[in-house]
């Protein structure tokens, strides 16, 4: 049997107009980076950047394009080391200058050289540290690989991009983090669950606020730190009203950072299987969803009211 000939795909590729693939690659959302370096002239070198990702565990690797009519395309050609800036939703206005071509984009930001020689903002959400892993040419831009070395982490909410435009997450909290709405809060340590003890009963912790840009002592976020634990809040988890409450009850998701420190003696951490149904005050439906969840990381938001409601699920 003679084989039969491979159809080739080049000749039977369709031309892409740039434009509708353009507008196509904006209906992803992304958050906002500034990729940064130090210049060979010893100048500090910084374009923003969405096209960041993270591509290996182990080895701890992240990528990164950067465009070849970039102004700062030679010094990041020529880069051993680079970072990479997760900016936050109140850093709109670096993500602009960083995005323009200013002549000295670093005159007005609060930044610092980190441990890999390249420019770090203090003020972002997170930052990674490399050096060079592989550099791949790739059409138009250069495709920079990097090995982690050093990481900064800052709790705050992101700033995103969608379609050419900004999108500020945190507008999206303020307008239930209004007076007359109630938040609790569902936060792991690692594999642990946080309950607070309250005369026996193990409760969610709760308050009027979630304390996120004024961290306030009655304050979810505030009441926590008063208890010696340092908290994030990820993402709704459970929306309901309750009969006699006029405001909201929403319950986010969130992570609490390991400590050595000695905790409040109401503080207690449990494993899913350690944990006393019985003594729960509230909240036992939900918190056995969240374990049967947490193994397939696919959360869905429960809307209704304290009795009854509706679990929608992303498709
Ligand atoms: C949200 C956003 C994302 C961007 N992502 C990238 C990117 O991934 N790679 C890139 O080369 N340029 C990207 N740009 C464009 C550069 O920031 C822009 O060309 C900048 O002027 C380059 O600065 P320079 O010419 O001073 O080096 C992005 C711009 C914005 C606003």
């Amino acid at each position: 049997m003679s084989a039969q000939p491979i159809p080739s795909v080049a000749s039977s590729t369709p031309v892409i107009d740039p434009k509708v693939f353009r507008a196509a690659a904006g209906n992803f959302v992304t958050g906002v980076t500034i990729a940064t370096t130090m210049g060979t002239d010893g100048q500090p070198r910084g374009v923003t950047v969405n096209s960041f990702t993270t591509v290996s565990l182990d080895p701890p690797l992240v990528l990164v394009c950067v465009g070849r009519s970039s102004r700062s395309f030679a010094a990041f050609d020529g880069a051993e080391a680079f970072a990479i800036n997760v900016l936050a939703s109140d850093q709109r206005q670096l993500s602009a200058t960083f995005a323009s071509k200013a002549e000295d984009k670093f005159a007005d930001a609060n930044w610092e050289k980190g441990r890999s020689g390249s420019p770090v903002f203090p003020d972002s959400l997170a930052s990674f540290e490399c050096v060079l892993h592989e550099k791949v040419d790739a059409g138009d831009h250069i495709v920079l690989i990097g090995r982690v070395i050093d990481i900064h982490r800052a709790s705050g909410t992101p700033l995103g991009y969608f379609s050419g435009n900004y999108i500020d997450f945190a507008m999206q909290r303020e307008t239930v983090d209004t007076p007359g709405h109630c938040f609790g809060g569902l936060f792991h340590c690692g594999e642990e669950l946080l309950f607070i003890d309250q005369d026996g009963k193990l409760a969610l912790p709760f308050a009027t606020s979630l304390g996120e840009e004024q961290r306030e002592s009655d304050s979810l976020l505030g009441k926590l730190e008063a208890l010696g634990l340092s908290a994030r809040l990820s993402f709704v988890y459970s929306v309901f009203t309750e009969e006699g409450r006029d405001g909201l009850s929403a319950i986010y998701l969130g992570e609490i950072e390991p400590t050595a420190q000695p905790r409040h003696p109401s503080v207690r951490l449990l494993k899913p299987e350690d944990i006393p149904f019985e003594q729960l005050s509230r909240f036992s439906g939900l918190i056995r969803r969240y374990i049967r969840e947490r193994d397939t990381d696919q959360f869905g938001l429960y809307v209704g009211t304290a009795i009854k409601g509706t679990i929608h699920r992303a498709r």
